[in-house]
């Protein structure tokens, strides 16, 4: 009987050589916490196909964002639900919109602990639903949008947000943002792209934590999710356009494209685990057929060891947690096996 001349088996017998020789770990700093604002609410309202994530008041959103800091978050993303939307969007250009003043009242009461990202794109503030303004035709007018784009990167700059973050996925965004950001002073304000952002069902529980008006869907402008080159290209693109840090979205299913981007981005590459990712992790574990904080930790994991610098993520809070309670090994038991 021969036996193997390799025992791979040797470094995996215990917790303290599995955590030796561990290639990827999760720290809070990795982690970008998406958060909602909706003005006119006095309760944070909860988002029932997001068990555990809230549509917060404009006083809730400070203590999320303490929380944040408090635990040493790499930053966190704010989406703003303005009380009026019309054809323009243009509560997303109001310096006292929900968004831009949110901006403002955070970055008060934070200081520089804590990194403030907006999220900046039509969607939530279009009464279509729409990233963009709309042609003749009902399409989105790319160009008239880029105009109103870069209007926005300054107006959230202004209001002291730390990073802001393109998503509408219109061509030449990050160029036009960057020219009116530079124009007005704000040339170390860096952008990051939403480089790789799919055409995507797992965004639906997302139409519901910012009360969507969307009918129809966005594939004449976000990406398909047959294509895997055309990545490489939409990421080229905003490199030679600007753009500080690219982003890959959704995660879990667009792991290729996540570690294709990772090989020819020379900048930091985040990743968003978005919300159907979420909802379907929380429906599971909700039934009992999945180990919530196992999958949670393996989902983060596979997503860093496929290539993301950062995560977005509606765990990003609670992972700080665990991990702050060295809670780190992930997805296996801590008992050593024969
Ligand atoms: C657009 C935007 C969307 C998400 C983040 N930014 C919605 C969309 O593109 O349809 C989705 C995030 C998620 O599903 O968690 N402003």
């Amino acid at each position: 009987m021969s036996f193997p001349a390799q025992r791979p088996r040797r470094l995996r017998r215990s917790p303290a050589l599995r955590r030796l020789v561990a290639e990827t770990r999760l720290h809070p700093a990795d982690f970008i916490l998406p958060l909602f604002v909706r003005e006119g609410i006095d309760a944070p309202a909860p988002i029932s196909s997001m068990p555990g994530v809230f549509q917060h008041t404009e006083t809730s959103l400070l203590d999320a964002a303490e929380e944040a800091r408090d635990l040493g978050l790499g930053g966190i993303m704010l989406f703003g639900i303005p009380a009026q939307r019309d054809a323009h969007g243009s509560a997303g250009l109001d310096p006292q919109g929900i968004l831009n003043r949110s901006i403002r009242a955070v970055k008060e009461r934070v200081g520089d602990d804590l990194l403030v990202m907006s999220d900046l794109c039509l969607d939530e503030f279009t009464d279509h639903g729409h990233c963009g303004v709309l042609d003749g035709t009902g399409s989105v007018d790319n160009d008239r949008t880029l105009e109103i784009y870069a209007q926005m990167g300054v107006v959230q700059a202004e209001a002291g947000a730390d990073v802001v973050a393109p998503s509408g996925m219109m061509d030449g965004q990050v160029a036009v943002i960057r020219q009116a950001l530079d124009d007005a002073g704000h040339h170390n304000v860096p952008i990051l792209a939403y480089a790789a952002k799919y055409a995507s069902a797992f965004y639906g529980p997302f139409r519901e934590a910012v009360d969507s008006q969307l009918s129809g869907d966005r594939r004449q402008y976000q990406m398909d999710a047959t294509n895997r080159t055309e990545a490489l290209r939409e990421v080229e693109l905003d490199l030679s356009e600007g753009a500080d840090m690219v982003m890959v979205k959704p995660a879990s299913a667009y792991l290729d494209i996540l570690s294709d981007v990772a090989q020819i981005s020379d900048v930091p590459v985040a990743a968003y685990q978005v919300s159907g990712e979420y909802a379907m992790i929380e429906a599971a574990a909700a039934n009992g057929w999945v180990d919530r904080r196992a999958v949670v930790l393996e989902s983060l994991i596979a997503i860093r060891r496929a290539g993301a610098t950062n995560v977005l993520t509606y765990y990003a809070a609670e992972v700080a947690r665990w991990l702050q309670n060295k809670d780190t090994t992930a997805p296996s038991s801590s008992a050593p096996h024969s």
